[in-house]
C-alpha cells in the first residue's frame, strides 16, 4: 500500500503526527507539504517536536486569496501525484490545502481518505465550510472524529464509505501532554499563575479581516478581567497592524508569536479558561478540562458545548466575560473523541480499503 498524506498548515500537522506513525507500520507513506504555512512557527516546528516525518514533497504554494491558494496548490499537486501514484491520497479537515488535495486526486482517479469528514458549521460564509462540503462529496473514504459528523454525512447522502473513527487529535494530545508537562516552561517564562490566566487564540477570517468585527474583538479581549496571553497567528497580526490594533491591544494582554504544540498545550492545561475561534483548540479544552469560551457563532464541535464545557459568545464582550468566569462545569465528562486510539483506526480501514481486489 502507498499512501501520499497531503498536508500544508498547523493542525494538519498535528493531525498527521498520529496517523503518520500508524501507517507507516502497514505500508509506505510518503508526504507531500503544500507550502500553505511556511514559516518555521506555523510548521517546521510541528514536524520537530510531533515527529511528523520529513516531506517527501514540497510544493512552496504560499500565501493568497483562497482561490488562488487552492488553485496553486492544485496545479502543483497533480504532476507529483501522476509521478507517486499513490493506492489513496490522505486529506485532513477543511483547508484550501485539503480542498485542493482532494480535487486533485478525485480527478486523477486516486482515491481520497478524509479524515475528520463530516464537520459542519452550517454556514456557508466560512471558507472552511464550503471546503468541508466540497471534499466530503468528493471522497471514498470518509473518516468521522462524532456521530454528529457521521449523521452530517448521512443527512447529505454523501457516496462515500464512512466511518466513525474518532479524532486524531486526541490521540496527539494524550500522547504529548505528559512531555508538554515536563519540557515546557511557558507558564513560567510568561509569568503566570496557574488556574489564574485566560489563554486565547483568534485567526478566523470572519473574526480578523473585518474591520468592524476585528474591533469588537479588541474590545473583548481586553475587556477580560484576568491576565490574557494570545500567541497570535500572522494573520491576526498583520489585521490588527494594519487597523493600528496592535499596541492598544498590546497594552492590555500579553502578546507572543504562535507558540510550538508543547508550550501551548502546557499554557491551555494551565489556564482558567481558553478563549478561541479556532476549531482544534476546542477540542483539545475538552480533552485538558479547561473551560473553553468560543468567539464563534456557531461550532462543528456541538458535543462541546452539549458537555458544558464550552461556551458561545461570538464577540459579545460581556458574555465572554462572564463566559470566563464561570464555575467549573461539574458532572460526566463524557469520552467525545475516541480515547486516542483514532489513528489506528484510520490505519485499519485505509489498509482494508486499498488492499481490496
Ligand atoms: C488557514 C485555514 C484555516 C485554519 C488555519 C490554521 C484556509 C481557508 N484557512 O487559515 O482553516 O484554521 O490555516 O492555522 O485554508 N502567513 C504567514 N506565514 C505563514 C502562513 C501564513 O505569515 O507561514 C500569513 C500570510 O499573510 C497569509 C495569512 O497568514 O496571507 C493567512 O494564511 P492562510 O494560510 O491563507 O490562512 P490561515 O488564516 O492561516
Ligand atoms: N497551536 C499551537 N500553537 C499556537 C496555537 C495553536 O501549537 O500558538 C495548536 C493547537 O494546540 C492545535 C492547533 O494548533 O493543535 C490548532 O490550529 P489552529 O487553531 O491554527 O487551526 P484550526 O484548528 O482552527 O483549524
Amino acid at each position: 500500500m502507498r499512501i501520499v498524506t497531503i498536508i500544508g498548515n498547523r493542525p494538519q500537522f498535528v493531525k498527521a503526527a498520529a496517523v503518520s506513525r500508524q501507517l507507516r507500520e502497514v505500508g509506505e507513506e510518503l508526504i507531500v507539504h503544500t507550502g500553505q504555512h511556511y514559516d518555521d512557527e506555523l510548521s517546521g516546528v510541528f514536524f520537530a517536536e510531533l515527529g511528523v516525518p520529513a516531506p517527501d514533497r514540497e510544493l512552496g504554494a504560499g500565501s493568497g486569496t483562497n482561490s488562488e491558494q487552492t488553485a496553486r496548490i492544485l496545479s502543483a499537486l497533480e504532476p507529483v501525484l501522476a509521478e507517486l501514484r499513490p493506492d489513496m491520497a490522505l486529506v485532513y479537515g477543511d483547508t484550501n490545502s485539503t480542498l485542493a488535495g482532494t480535487l486533485a486526486a478525485a480527478q486523477a482517479g486516486i482515491p481520497v481518505g478524509h479524515v475528520e469528514a463530516g464537520m459542519r458549521s452550517f454556514d456557508r460564509s466560512m471558507p472552511e465550510e464550503l471546503n468541508r462540503v466540497l471534499c466530503d462529496h468528493a471522497s471514498a473514504l470518509l473518516l468521522c472524529s462524532t456521530e454528529t459528523a457521521m449523521r452530517n454525512l448521512g443527512a447529505e447522502s454523501a457516496a462515500g464509505e464512512r466511518h466513525l473513527v474518532g479524532d486524531v487529535m486526541a490521540d496527539v494530545l494524550l500522547v504529548f501532554r505528559g512531555p508538554a508537562r515536563e519540557r515546557s516552561t511557558a507558564v513560567e517564562d510568561l509569568g503566570l499563575t496557574p488556574g489564574e490566566y485566560v489563554l486565547a487564540t483568534a485567526h478566523r477570517a470572519g473574526n480578523v479581516d473585518d474591520p468592524q468585527r476585528l474591533a469588537a474583538l479588541v474590545e473583548l479581549l481586553t475587556g477580560i478581567e484576568r491576565p490574557v496571553v494570545l500567541p497570535a497567528h500572522p494573520r491576526t497580526r498583520a489585521r490588527l497592524e494594519a487597523a493600528g490594533l496592535w499596541e492598544r491591544l498590546e497594552a492590555a494582554v500579553t502578546l507572543t508569536a504562535p507558540l510550538g504544540y508543547l508550550d501551548f498545550i502546557r499554557l491551555a492545561e494551565s489556564a482558567r479558561a481558553v478563549l478561541t475561534d479556532s476549531g482544534g483548540v476546542q477540542k483539545e479544552a475538552y480533552l485538558l478540562e479547561v473551560p473553553c469560551v468560543t468567539m464563534r457563532p456557531n461550532t462543528e464541535w456541538v458535543e462541546t458545548v452539549e458537555a458544558g464545557w464550552n461556551v458561545l459568545v461570538d464577540l459579545d464582550a460581556g458574555a465572554a466575560r462572564e463566559a470566563v468566569e464561570r464555575p467549573r462545569p461539574s458532572g460526566a465528562r463524557p469520552e467525545l473523541y475516541g480515547g486516542g486510539r483514532a489513528a489506528e483506526a484510520v490505519r485499519d480501514l485505509v489498509a482494508a480499503y486499498t488492499g481490496r481486489p
